[in-house]
């Protein structure tokens, strides 16, 4: 398993499973992590009681009557959860959790509030509140939507260990015991509401994020069939030809409904019934015929050269497909539309498909060689050409974060202008002023409020690769001296300084040294 690929919650639980092996017992990052998230699924799940109870109150009678003149029953509200946050005051669901015990840095992680150079207030004001469920049905945070013109249609809560837009479907909690066989996949909360209220209780939608391939595969564990439903403006099918190809990337069966009639999925069934839009799921397409209409759309093929150039595209939507009797159906269609031979349009496929095959070798090719030279390292760049010393920088790090108590020690031996490469020095900074403040505090949780998930997912492989090994004085030393030695190389490779001269300097540094002692 490649670590650099992991999410974090991967990350942290790949590190788990290790852990017994060769991760240190003193860091339990499955504890820390996941009691974290289990507080915050405690917290949300006591926001979306609170929303409710407001939207049911008289404060949130507006609310209620924005929900219920979008046509949504009482039932369907109670069923999603739908609530309502405070339309007044700053601090109300601050002031609520604290009352059920919880403190400021356990609300400030949960994303339910937002700080300001005054201090915490509540993310959520005055908004129609839509509770995201997992789908092992925990809260896992909050879509809010204004029922003003607040520019921010909707506000989510903010990415925290608990919540990750790109790995979570909205109402996947409820689609996953469908017995259709399929999903929908919608782009809007309401339109997966109004969906489920009109009975096809399969449609999920993403969580204003385009489609990634983690939510194609926890689609994948479900189904083998996913129907796209997006909108049908331009946005909407640009949307769709990508969602398509993440799709189609872990093997699932995809069909497009066109919405017509209606921007999106939620107004076409308020227009024209569920029955209608039983229609159009029957009508829905398989994904090539969708896109030998949508680049049929892009050309004027009644103009010679727009006819050749809207062939040759067509041509490269079946390039994938290795099925004969497939490739058949498909050139027999093309040749109708187009009026042109299945003769010439067979022989024009193998060009075509000779072609991307050869771009898609070169990419390759491309790509095993950045991997080679590491320069694939988005997190690290400088990583490839200073390896031996980032390295050195990431048993560091690792020591610092599994063994607090040999700060001090690391600190005589080590310090930041000793670093080579930017991000680690950066993650040793960090570390050492929390430690600095406090050996026994908590760098996880230091860490994951500063980095991002990926930033941590690349510091949680420093420490898998850590070895099992003792780490004592003479190691921290040892691996010391190496980052010194290397940082000296770094900058004399600056400097471009001949190996002669290089190696007079890391003499007088090592006799300097002993001088030292
Ligand atoms: P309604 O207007 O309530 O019917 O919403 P919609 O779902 O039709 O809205 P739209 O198609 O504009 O957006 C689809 C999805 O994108 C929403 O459900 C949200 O998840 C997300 N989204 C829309 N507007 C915003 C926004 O301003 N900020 C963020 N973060 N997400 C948004
Ligand atoms: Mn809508």
């Amino acid at each position: 398993m490649k670590m650099e690929n992991l999410s974090y919650r991967e990350a942290v639980e790949h590190l788990a499973s290790i852990a017994g092996l060769s991760v240190p017992k003193s860091v339990s990052f499955d504890g820390e992590i996941g009691r974290l998230r289990k507080d915050i699924y405690e917290m949300n799940r006591i926001a979306a009681r609170y929303f409710h109870d407001i939207l049911m109150s008289d404060k949130g009678k507006p609310a209620l009557d924005y929900l219920l003149n979008r046509g949504l029953s009482m039932k369907t509200i109670v069923n999603f959860g739908l609530g309502a946050s405070p339309p007044e005051g700053w601090y109300n669901l601050i002031n609520h959790l604290r009352s059920k015990g919880y403190n400021n840095n356990q609300i400030r992680q949960s994303g339910l509030a937002s700080t300001s150079d005054k201090g915490m207030f509540d993310r959520f004001r005055n908004r129609v509140m839509f509770p995201i469920i997992d789908h092992r049905n925990n809260v896992i945070g909050f879509g809010g939507r204004t029922m003003e013109n607040d520019p921010a249609k909707y506000l989510n809560t903010s990415e925290n260990v608990a919540f990750k837009k790109g790995s979570n479907l909205y109402a996947l909690n409820f689609a996953k015991s469908t017995k259709t066989g399929s999903l929908i996949l919608c782009e809007g909360y309401m339109d997966v509401i109004s969906l489920h209220q009109a009975g096809f209780n399969s449609a999920v939608a993403t969580l204003g994020t385009a489609l990634t391939l983690d939510q194609a595969r926890l689609m994948k564990r479900m189904t083998d069939n996913v129907i796209i439903c997006y909108d049908s403006d331009e946005a909407g099918r640009n949307a769709t030809k990508r969602a398509i190809d993440i799709l189609k990337s872990v093997d699932l069966n995809v069909r497009v409904i066109t919405v017509t009639g209606g921007k999106d999925p939620d107004e076409f069934i308020k227009t024209h019934g569920a029955q209608k839009f039983a229609a159009l799921l029957t009508g829905s397409v398989n994904h090539i015929d969708y896109r030998l209409d949508e680049v049929k759309r892009k050309y004027n093929t009644d103009i010679d050269n727009e006819k050749v150039s809207c062939i040759n595209e067509m041509l490269g939507v079946l390039s994938d497909i290795t099925n004969k009797v497939e490739i058949e159906i498909y050139i027999d269609k093309i040749s109708k539309m187009l009026n042109v031979s299945t003769e010439n349009l067979l022989a024009e496929l193998n060009s075509v498909k000779k072609k991307i095959n050869r771009i898609r070798e070169n990419k390759q090719k491309k790509e095993e060689l950045e991997n080679l030279k590491g320069m694939n390292d988005k997190i690290n760049p400088q990583r490839s050409k200073y390896l031996k010393a980032s390295r050195a920088e990431e048993d560091i790090i690792s020591i610092l974060i599994n063994y607090p108590e040999k700060y001090k020690k690391v600190l005589e031996n080590v310090n930041e202008t000793d670093f080579v490469t930017d991000f680690n020095r950066s993650v040793f900074v960090v570390l050492c002023e929390k430690l600095e403040q406090n050996t026994n505090s908590n760098v996880l949780h230091t860490l994951s409020a500063l980095f991002d998930s990926d930033k941590i997912g690349k510091i949680m492989s420093y420490i898998s690769s850590l070895e099992a090994i003792e780490v004592n004085d003479d190691k921290i030393k040892q691996i010391a001296t190496t980052l010194k030695e290397e940082k000296i190389k770094a900058t004399m490779n600056g400097l471009s300084i001949n190996d002669n001269d290089f190696s007079s300097r890391l003499d007088d540094l090592r006799k300097n040294r002993k001088r030292d002692k």
